[in-house]
């Protein structure tokens, strides 16, 4: 049994994930952006999930989320899940808080980072990016930036493993109804990535999709990049890997 924190749980494929892994006996954090949110997370609580309460366009939540984690039970994995699709969001949900959560919890060896197929239209470039979202951000960018992160940290934790995943354009509320892949397989390889003893998924470095391992985005392996990245990172947050 693991203890596993779902970031971005109260809807889609982290909600998904938090109740298939509850329901495989693991101890689970689910997240929400604030109490109203948190309320649809009853039923999961009510399983024994244990919750966290958020918004992840302030940092501050995300550090005083990470202090309350750091002194509960140690976490053995993290699902970096909570993402936005468009607007002034992108940049602090979809890179700055899984960047901070990375750089402040103590103890996961396991980090699950959901990348996305718009990651390939990301540019990697790093100057003018609005970091602190006072205007709207690239998904593209936030989602190239999230996967080099993933293998920057696969690089530097040797003691971690640190994977991406691309979990299919599925019908959730970003995804839309009319979504073509399969639901249930976008939450699946994040959960085998977390918790499974199957020797792929005990590897690290890797950008997923549907448990196999793919080729990302040229630039996420450029190790210039990834420590041009951290280095934007570190001097925007403050707070160093
Ligand atoms: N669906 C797709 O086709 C698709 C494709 C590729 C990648 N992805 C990625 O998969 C992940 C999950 O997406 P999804 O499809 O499940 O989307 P979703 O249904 O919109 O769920 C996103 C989750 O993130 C949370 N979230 C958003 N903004 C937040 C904030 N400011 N603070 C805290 N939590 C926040 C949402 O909370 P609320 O419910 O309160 O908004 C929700 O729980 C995302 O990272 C997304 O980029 C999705």
């Amino acid at each position: 049994m693991s203890r596993i924190l779902v970031t971005g749980s109260a809807d889609g494929l982290g909600r998904a994930a938090a109740d298939s892994l509850l329901s495989a006996g693991h101890e689970v954090v689910v997240h929400a952006r604030n109490g109203e949110r948190a309320a649809g997370l009853d039923t999961l609580v009510g399983r024994g999930a244990q919750l966290v309460v958020g918004d992840f366009t302030d940092r501050d939540a995300v550090r005083r989320i990470a202090a309350e984690l750091n002194d509960a039970a140690p976490l053995d994995a993290v699902i970096h899940n909570a993402g936005v699709w468009s607007g002034s969001a992108v940049m602090p949900v979809n890179i700055i808080a899984p960047y901070l959560l990375t750089a402040l919890l103590r103890g996961p060896r396991r980090l699950v980072y959901l990348s996305s197929s718009s990651h390939f239209g990301g540019k990697p470039f790093l100057d003018g990016i609005d970091w602190r979202g006072t205007s709207a951000g690239s998904y593209a960018d936030s989602k190239l930036f999230v996967t080099t992160l993933a293998a920057a940290v696969a690089r530097l934790r040797p003691e971690v493993l640190s994977n991406a995943v691309d979990p299919g354009w599925v019908p959730t509320k970003m995804g839309g109804p009319g979504a073509p892949d399969d639901l249930e397989l976008g939450h699946r390889t994040q959960e085998w990535l977390a918790a499974s003893n199957d020797s792929p998924a005990l590897t690290t470095g890797g950008y997923w999709y549907h448990r196999e391992r793919q080729q990302p985005h040229q630039a996420v392996h450029d190790e210039e990049f990834q420590d041009r990245l951290l280095q934007a990172l570190a001097e925007d947050t403050g707070t160093a890997l």
